[in-house]
């Protein structure tokens, strides 16, 4: 999972839905909270789970600003968080290799703010990347999964 974003009700189902199917564990690449939902009821859902987790971009942002230079999505988040939410996210690695074989990283194996399937154009036109943009990349990985 991915990009939850606060949105603790989707992540309750999701949870509930693993759990009925049987599946586990997950792992959580990244960006839990920013954004006007529930970041404190997601932050217990995960916490509880203990997932191999790493942290996003957002994240990252919720522990290296000062609230009042973040946007609204991560000030909001951070207005309901917990320092022992803040002290997990701190926790978290960037990437981490789990499996034996699959890499975790959020955006792409070197930044947490970049598009790896996505070109943005300068336009703002965000377009598919080419196969060639996107096994550069890959390269230095050793991973049957990314
Ligand atoms: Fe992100």
């Amino acid at each position: 999972m991915a990009d939850v974003h606060g949105n603790a009700h989707a992540l309750d189902a999701v949870l509930n839905d693993m759990d009925s199917l049987g599946l586990s564990p997950a792992v959580n690449l990244g960006d839990f909270f920013s954004g006007p939902l529930d970041a404190a009821k997601t932050a217990s859902l995960l916490m509880d789970r203990d997932f191999p987790s790493i942290r996003g971009n957002h994240d990252r942002y919720l522990i290296e600003q000062d609230p009042s230079n973040m946007g609204p999505s991560d000030r909001v988040a951070f207005s309901q968080l917990e320092q022992i939410h803040l002290d997990w996210i701190a926790s978290l690695p960037e990437t981490q290799t789990v499996f034996g074989d699959v890499f975790m990283c959020h955006g792409t194996p070197r930044s947490d703010s970049s598009y790896w399937l996505e070109h943005v154009e300068e336009n703002g036109t965000v377009r598919p990347a080419t196969l060639q943009k996107i096994e550069v990349q890959a390269i230095g990985v050793d991973a049957k999964l990314i």
